[in-house]
This record gives structure tokens, C-alpha cells and sequence, in this order.
């Protein structure tokens, strides 16, 4: 069984709690696809994790905007990228095998959802902090 995509989420904390949090629920959710199952449960979990994301996506855009986050306009538009991505994958899951369905949940998550942790969350964090002088969560938790 694959649990890399749960564990990796404890690297690549932001240092806000609501943020990190959401993120390790985000892989949790995504790690389970590894787990198998059949494609009604698939199609269920597959629309569960698309609503954390956006959930997710929304929380974190408002909080940017909340502090006056410059970064803001591009992060919203690389959320905006993951999100179509997500939405074309619940509405073409039903033609794929759960296998590839797995693999693409794997590539979103683990690949894009990962990597725009360590660059694009990790530069806000990095704002918040500067601009509070202190810890990012205090600001933001
Ligand atoms: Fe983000
Ligand atoms: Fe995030």
C-alpha cells in the first residue's frame, strides 16, 4: 500500500494551523485512493477531496486577501489551474479504471498540490510572518 502522500504533508508545513491542517486532511483524503476499492467509492471519495481542495482554495485566497497578500492575483490563478484540473478528473473518472483514477489523484495531490506548497504557500507564510514580526499562524489561525 502507498501511504507516501499522507506522510509527505508533515514536511511542508506553512506554520499557519488552519492552512496546514487543511493541507494534511487534503492528503489523507488523497492517500485512501491507494487503498483501492470499487468505483462507486472512488466517484465518492474523488467528489469529497475536489471539495476540500476548493474549500481549501477559497480559505486560503481569503485569508490572502484578509492581509493584503501582493502574491495574491497569481495564486489565485494557480489555484484556478488545480481546480479545473480536479473538475475535469470527477467528470472523466467514470471512463477511467480506479488504477488511473489513483495515479491522476496521485499526480494532483502529490505532484501539483505539493509542489504549490513548497513555492507558492510557503511564499505567503513567509509574508505573514514578516508582516506580523512574528509566528505566520498568530495572524492567521
Ligand atoms: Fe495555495
Ligand atoms: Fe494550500
Amino acid at each position: 500500500m502507498n501511504r507516501d502522500l499522507a506522510g509527505c504533508s508533515s514536511i511542508i508545513e506553512t506554520g499557519v494551523p488552519r492552512i496546514d491542517q487543511q493541507h494534511r486532511r487534503i492528503f489523507e483524503l488523497a492517500a485512501t485512493f491507494a487503498d483501492g476499492g470499487d468505483q462507486i467509492r472512488m466517484m465518492k471519495s474523488l467528489a469529497i477531496l475536489c471539495d476540500h481542495v476548493k474549500t481549501h482554495f477559497r480559505e486560503e485566497e481569503e485569508m490572502m486577501a484578509a492581509c493584503g497578500f501582493p502574491g495574491l492575483a497569481m495564486h489565485r490563478q494557480q489555484h484556478g489551474e488545480c481546480r479545473r484540473m480536479l473538475v475535469d478528473l470527477l467528470a472523466n473518472a467514470m471512463h477511467l479504471s480506479l488504477d488511473q483514477i489513483a495515479d491522476e489523484v496521485k499526480r494532483l495531490i502529490n505532484g501539483w498540490i505539493h509542489s504549490h506548497i513548497l513555492t507558492a504557500d510557503l511564499e505567503y507564510a513567509a509574508y505573514l510572518k514578516a508582516l506580523r514580526g512574528g509566528e505566520p499562524g498568530a495572524a492567521a489561525a
